[in-house]
């Protein structure tokens, strides 16, 4: 696993490395420059101090020091008169002022001079010079790499301490109730690690608004549920207690209807649930035109014994991307809802057609329609118009989640949907996508 702490201390500690390095590189180049002159200047100053005299014969060996320098003396003739390293491995001529000689011992540093009646050749290996600009950077460096070590302990105390605050917003969540979705505090945190606690706090709030609304729903859910069922088991007391058959057919009637409700009921929940918003199912390019003539003739029948005429009045050819299935469970509650809220001879009439290039789908019908002031709160879950209101049917049966699921699903879709009046009076629903 990535761990920031290493990686901060790889790379800081490789940058010193590199750091060093360069910085050793140019003293040693400074250091170099510096020796050369000097070196130079030694053997000029040797050169100079030697005695004028001319020599007679090969003189004893002479001490020139550590510096490795080597001397050679001809006289006027050319006859080589002192050599101090015979086995030097120098080239026998003298060339006057400073050169550099290639060996195949390294690269010497020569200067000639004519002293009194000879020609004096002093030579030094260049190595020497190399040595000891390398001593000198390293000299001045090799506190700095011991200090290394240490530097790399105190980066990890270091970072350490500045990722504490992530290890503490850490054991804050690690030890949490599942259930407490307040949001973390954000006093003493660092700039860094203060955007990251802020998301997380708006993930937390949107999840404890969730959580409401799923608690909410439950509890709605249990609550008219209990209804139907309540009524459902009065019904079937009724059965058992019916003294003749007629009495028994009725109250069997009303069961079944009971039961027809508390089942409608919990299907409608489920498809609720299914139409989470952001439950996206896999896309998928939709007929409409097909699928709203589906659903038209899945309620001709139903349409048929409530006595109202459903038909399509216009439709053209028109495509959306989404999930059938939900759009299916959309068109049919809104048919659902203008079958059963009209009365008896009325009609229903659905038309898609494609406004700039945006499919519309409208369901009209004749009956007595939504009231304004009522349009927005029909969408809302259990919420049905009240029967105080001069409804035609406000004895139809219904749990008033239909349009609420319309919403949600219409929502997945990208599309809205409007309520408005009919041109025979009664409710107009406008779909578009
Ligand atoms: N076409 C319509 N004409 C008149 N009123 C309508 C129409 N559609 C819906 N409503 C009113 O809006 C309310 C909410 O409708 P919705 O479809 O959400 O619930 P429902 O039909 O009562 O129950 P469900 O559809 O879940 O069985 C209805 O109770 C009804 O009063
Ligand atoms: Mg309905």
């Amino acid at each position: 696993m990535r761990s920031i702490r290493r990686q901060l201390l790889f790379w800081l500690l490789a940058i010193v490395l590199l750091g060093v390095g360069i910085a050793g590189w140019l003293i040693y180049r400074q250091a170099l420059a510096e020796a050369n002159e000097l070196f130079d200047y030694q053997l000029q100053e040797i050169a100079a101090a030697l005695p004028a005299e001319p020599f007679s014969q090969i003189l004893s060996s002479r001490d020139t020091g550590d510096e490795g320098i080597v001397l050679q003396i001809w006289n006027r003739n050319g006859v080589l008169m002192y050599y101090s390293h015979p086995r030097a491995p120098l080239a026998p001529r003298a060339e006057l002022g400073f050169s550099t000689e290639r060996t195949e011992r390294g690269d010497w540093r020569v200067y000639g001079a004519i002293v009194g009646d000879n020609v004096v050749q002093l030579a030094q290996p260049l190595s020497v010079r190399n040595r000891l600009a390398a001593n000198v950077a390293l000299r001045t460096l090799w506190p700095l790499i011991v200090l290394l070590p240490l530097l790399g302990v105190a980066v990890w105390g270091v970072v350490g301490r500045g990722l504490a605050p992530l290890r503490r917003v850490t054991g804050a969540l690690d030890t949490r109730h599942p259930e407490a979705l307040d949001p973390l505090p954000d006093s003493r945190l660092p700039l860094e690690v203060r955007p990251l606690v802020h998301a997380l706090n708006a993930l937390l709030e949107r999840l404890a608004i969730a959580l409401d609304t799923q608690k909410a729903f439950v509890a709605d859910a249990a609550h008219e549920l209990r209804t139907p069922l309540a009524a459902v088991q009065i019904q079937a007391q009724l059965v058992a207690r019916a003294h003749d058959d007629a009495a028994r057919s009725e109250a069997l009637t009303d069961l079944q209807a009971g039961v027809t409700r508390a089942t409608r009921l919990a299907e409608q929940l489920l498809a609720l649930a299914r139409a989470e918003p952001d439950g996206r199912e896999a896309a998928q390019q939709i007929d409409l035109d097909t699928l709203l003539h589906d659903c038209v003739a899945a309620y001709a029948p139903l349409a048929e014994r409530r006595g109202v005429d459903l038909g399509i009045e216009a439709s053209e050819p028109a495509f959306v991307r989404g999930d059938a299935e939900a759009l299916r469970v959309l068109f049919n509650n809104l048919i659902d809802n203008a079958t059963k809220y009209t009365p008896g001879g009325g009609r229903v009439d659905v038309c898609l057609h494609v406004t700039d290039g945006h499919p519309v789908v409208q369901i009209a019908d004749s009956g007595p329609g939504i009231p304004p002031e009522e349009r927005e709160r029909v969408f809302d879950r259990f919420y049905r118009v009240g029967a105080g209101a001069n409804r035609v049917r406000t004895d139809v049966a219904g749990s008033g989640l239909g349009l609420a699921i319309v919403r949600r699903i219409a929502l997945q879709h990208d599309a809205t949907v409007t309520l408005g009046e009919a041109r025979a009076g009664g409710l107009l629903v406008t779909v578009t996508f």
